[in-house]
């Protein structure tokens, strides 16, 4: 079995071929970042122009690189919500016209799924397992329980964690995507030397949020300028270390205590559930990878996290969804609606706070 996933969701315009040897047949991925760098953040027109212009070549590409025929595969699917929904259309019709002239089944795949099933296609992973879902538009913990089967914990009731780490960035002048440029900078800071708020540390449940602690950090920064302007501040270098070491380590610090009581959650309701595994952009961050290891072993569960290229968007991830999606019987007809929003457990009651936005 042989599926190709488009990806186009967010800035990346991606394609991949898979099988369900879990083997890699083509893939090929181009980032849009230094198009919205001057902006600092995504920009969803551009966004959706880009993925018009380089679509065809990123699936031509991907052929290739595979040395196979679109006839060659079985289906074909897309990232199909929730993103942009300038770029989600474009994937979306590009696949859809393939299959409408292939005549292959279509599969609508949630972005989201993709980046949850990833571990699959990269480790053993079985359902269920316990998974943190961290990127720059989502911040979950969900149970898997299979395929579009899903039970979700806990979510932020503001930020992501990823659209923390760029805003702080941001902040500090260090330009976007803020995520590695914190990492790189933490590793030299202090950690200790500025001492964060942890919002809902100990809200008794499994909800998390940054947007307070990103308030603390704007009035740190701010004390740093003559006028009180944020964009008059100048800070040491040391200085601006220390808050990205003190900065990243709250937010693992969050992110682990809520895991904690999801994992007793999990041992319960699913005593067969062996695996915690963490994905998403935010996934790449090494501090983070290292603790909840260090949490994975002390509560008795394996850790898996797929290599860090297969954190971020990937066509790899929608291509592989998609497969599990196929073998399951699961296809969709050309006249599926992209979608916004689209949560993966759509039983989850909104969390207090969440305005309606985060899915
Ligand atoms: O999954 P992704 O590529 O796109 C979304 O679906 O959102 O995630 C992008 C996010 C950005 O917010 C970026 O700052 C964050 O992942 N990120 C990181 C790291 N690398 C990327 N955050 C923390 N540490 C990193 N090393
Ligand atoms: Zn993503």
């Amino acid at each position: 079995m042989i599926v190709l996933g488009i990806e186009s969701s967010c800035d990346e315009t991606a394609a991949a071929i898979v099988n369900e040897k879990r083997e890699i047949l083509g893939q090929c991925l181009l980032t849009q970042l230094e198009e919205h760098k001057p902006f600092g953040g995504v920009v969803p027109e551009i966004a959706a122009r880009s993925h018009l212009e380089h679509i065809d070549d990123i699936i031509d590409h991907t052929f290739k690189s595979a040395n196979l025929k679109p006839q060659d595969v079985d289906a074909i699917a897309a990232a199909s919500g929730p993103g942009l929904i300038g770029g989600v259309v474009v994937g979306v019709m590009a696949a859809k016209a393939m299959c409408l002239a292939l005549n292959k089944p279509f599969i609508a795949v949630n972005h989201l799924e993709g980046h949850a099933l990833a571990a699959r296609l990269t480790s053993n992973v079985k359902y269920p397992y316990l998974l943190l879902l961290v990127s720059g538009g989502h911040c979950q913990i969900l149970v898997v329980k299979g395929v579009g089967n899903f039970e979700r914990l806990g979510t932020t009731i503001d930020d992501a964690a990823g659209e923390a780490f760029d805003k702080v960035s941001k902040m500090l002048g260090l330009g976007y995507p803020g995520g590695p440029i914190i990492e790189k900078m933490a590793a030299v800071g202090n950690s200790r030397r500025f001492v964060l708020p942890k919002p809902l540390f100990n809200s008794g449940d499994c909800n998390l949020s940054f947007s307070g602690l990103k308030t603390a950090v704007r009035k740190i920064i701010e004390s740093y300028s003559p006028d009180g302007i944020l964009e008059h501040a100048i800070l040491p270098e040391q200085d601006v270390a220390d808050i990205c070491a003190g900065f990243q380590f709250t937010v693992t610090e969050c992110l682990c205590q809520k895991l904690d009581k999801a994992i007793s959650y999990f041992k319960q309701k699913y005593p067969q559930g062996k695996d915690l595994v963490v994905s998403g952009g935010v996934a790449s961050n090494t501090f983070l990878r290292t603790r909840l290891e260090l949490l994975a072993q002390a509560r008795g569960l394996e850790f898996s996290a797929p290599p860090i290229r297969f954190c971020t968007d990937n066509g790899v991830m929608i291509a592989w969804a998609g497969l599990e999606r196929f073998q399951n019987g699961y296809t969709n007809s050309l006249d599926f609606k992209p979608r916004p929003r689209w949560p993966l457990d759509e039983n989850a009651p909104k969390a207090a706070g969440a305005g309606g936005v985060k899915a």
